[in-house]
């Protein structure tokens, strides 16, 4: 990343949680794993403001972990839809993690762009209504 982007305080995550000691690897910051599966369940909500039923993962893309996470720290997911196809949803996702007793030290620590994919019940793709916006999805499902 060339210049520190600043923290976008005027938007709403898509997901905030504290990392865990069961969050972390042996040296204590937190697995890429873990970041990964945030980064999947976040565009998987996001997905579903566009489309109710299910979607899964097809691919994920320019996964960049710029700085370690660390135990304690309080993570900020934000996502942000880049295009809408016949049956898939391109998205961008930005992490962010506000370090531990630091309140005013936010840094963008990841950055990844998944696509999801409208499925029906026997996984296979489905048309996406692009003039329908989900209000708010309540139960999210695939990622
Ligand atoms: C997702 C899946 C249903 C797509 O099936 P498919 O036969 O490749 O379907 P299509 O070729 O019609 O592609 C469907 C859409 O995905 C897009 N797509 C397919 N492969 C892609 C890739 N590698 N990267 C980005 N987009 C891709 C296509 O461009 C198409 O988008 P569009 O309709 O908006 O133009 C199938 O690959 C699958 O079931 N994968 C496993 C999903 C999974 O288990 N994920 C992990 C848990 S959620």
């Amino acid at each position: 990343m060339s210049s520190q982007p600043s923290f976008p305080a005027e938007r709403l995550p898509t997901i905030r949680r504290i990392m865990r000691p069961q969050d972390a690897n042996i040296m204590g910051t937190i697995f890429g794993g873990t970041i990964l599966s945030e980064i999947d369940l976040a565009a998987a909500i996001e997905a579903h403001t566009h489309h109710p039923g299910n979607v899964v993962t097809v691919a994920m893309d320019k996964i960049e972990f710029h700085k370690p996470i660390f135990v304690g720290d309080l993570v900020s997911i934000f996502t942000e839809t880049l295009s809408i196809g016949r049956t898939s949803i391109r998205i961008r996702v930005c992490v962010w993690a506000e370090r531990r007793g630091r309140r005013d030290t936010c840094v963008p620590v990841t950055e990844a762009q998944v696509t999801m994919v409208a499925v029906d019940e026997q996984f296979n793709p489905v048309p996406i209504d692009k003039h329908s916006t989900v209000a708010d999805s309540p139960h999210p499902t695939g990622g």
